[in-house]
């Protein structure tokens, strides 16, 4: 059995201050005062006539944008929420029959991500599924709560189609034919990263999740209205804002290799704080295993020569989920 069993556990437990493996170096700590409000992300509405241009302004200038009139009907994002919720409810034992650090998992718990190798914990539990496209009906579920499989289905579904409109906009909007981005995929791969970060005694010290830009293709979060996520724009740190029914889309690695840098990945973190629990759940469109990520040559020219090199998707993500994800890790050849 592992000795990590989760932070929600530690508060369950009373913990009265910030155990020290949880404790960040000075140096990667959030600093409160040098974070900026007061500017809002781009805002794009799906079912409007201007959807495809904001969504190439937003992912070249922002690698992230808040999306209203998504097609995911709020029942079915309720529905997943109140599952997240009983699951993380659960006791620590139930949870634990779950735990592996194997982040190839199918299905698995976990807290930080992988914590027995790494030096400083993020302050959050998760819960990670790794669906093959097809296989959401032998995929494995938590038994508890019951519908915790049917409703989960459900969502998946409702965000593959989001995921796939998305791509089909996104190709279009790089003057590309509209099933570029899904050909280069192949048969996608989606994660779907259950996130509950519980109250913290010291959230100045600690961190929900460490600056990481994401590895894959795009993401798409929902998170609750509680706060914290963050974005780095030009060295300065931004709060995000929750809006309830929004969804949040940001541009992964792959993406940016694939636009040869035309869309943006950008580094994000959580940070947690005294009070309050908060969930996220994140959706991450990739692409498959075999796909070869490299810049689209249509996108390429003599003023706008490669600026990365060819990876099969599979050695990308490997590369990145057997590190410490931290940073950004998709770099340009210069
Ligand atoms: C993420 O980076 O995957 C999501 C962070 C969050 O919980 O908002
Ligand atoms: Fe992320």
């Amino acid at each position: 059995t592992s000795p990590f069993k989760g932070v929600k556990d530690l508060v369950d437990h009373n913990v009265l201050s910030l155990p020290s493996a949880y404790i960040k170096p000075f140096e990667k700590r959030h600093n409160p005062q040098e974070v900026f409000e007061g500017i809002d992300l781009p805002r794009v509405d799906l079912q409007s006539k201007t959807a495809m241009e904001d969504i190439k302004f937003a992912c070249e200038e922002w690698g992230f944008f808040e999306l209203i009139n998504h097609g995911v009907p709020e029942d079915v994002i309720e529905d997943m929420v109140k599952n997240t919720h009983t699951f993380f409810n659960l006791s620590t034992t139930e949870k634990m029959k779950y735990f592996s650090e194997d982040v190839f998992n199918p299905m698995r718990f976990c807290t930080s991500l992988t914590p027995s190798k790494e030096s400083y914990l993020d302050w959050h539990d998760h819960l990670q599924h790794w669906f093959k496209c097809d296989n959401l009906n032998n995929h494995p579920y938590p038994n508890i709560p019951i519908h915790y499989g049917e409703v989960t289905k459900n969502y998946v579904k409702n965000m593959q189609i989001l995921g796939k409109k998305l791509l089909i906009v996104m190709s279009k909007a790089l003057g590309l034919h509209e099933n570029k981005l899904q050909e280069i995929y192949g048969n996608e791969e989606m994660i779907v990263r259950l996130n509950y970060y519980p109250p913290c005694p010291d959230p100045e010290r600690a961190l929900g999740l460490n600056p990481h830009s994401d590895s894959g293709g795009i993401t798409i979060l929902w998170q609750d209205q509680v706060g914290g996520l963050q974005i780095q724009k030009e060295g300065k740190w931004y709060n995000v804002r929750c809006n309830s029914n929004a969804l949040i889309v940001n541009v992964g690695d792959q993406v940016e290799i694939i636009t040869n840098g035309i869309f943006k990945s950008v580094i994000h973190r959580a940070i947690v704080n005294r009070n309050l629990y908060r969930m996220s759940m994140a959706s991450f469109f990739n692409p498959c295993a075999q796909a070869i990520i490299a810049p689209i040559q249509e996108l390429l020219d003599k003023q706008n020569p490669a600026q990365y090199k060819a990876r099969l998707s599979k050695d990308y993500i490997g590369d990145i989920y057997n590190k410490y994800i931290e940073g950004k890790n998709v770099k340009r050849e210069d």
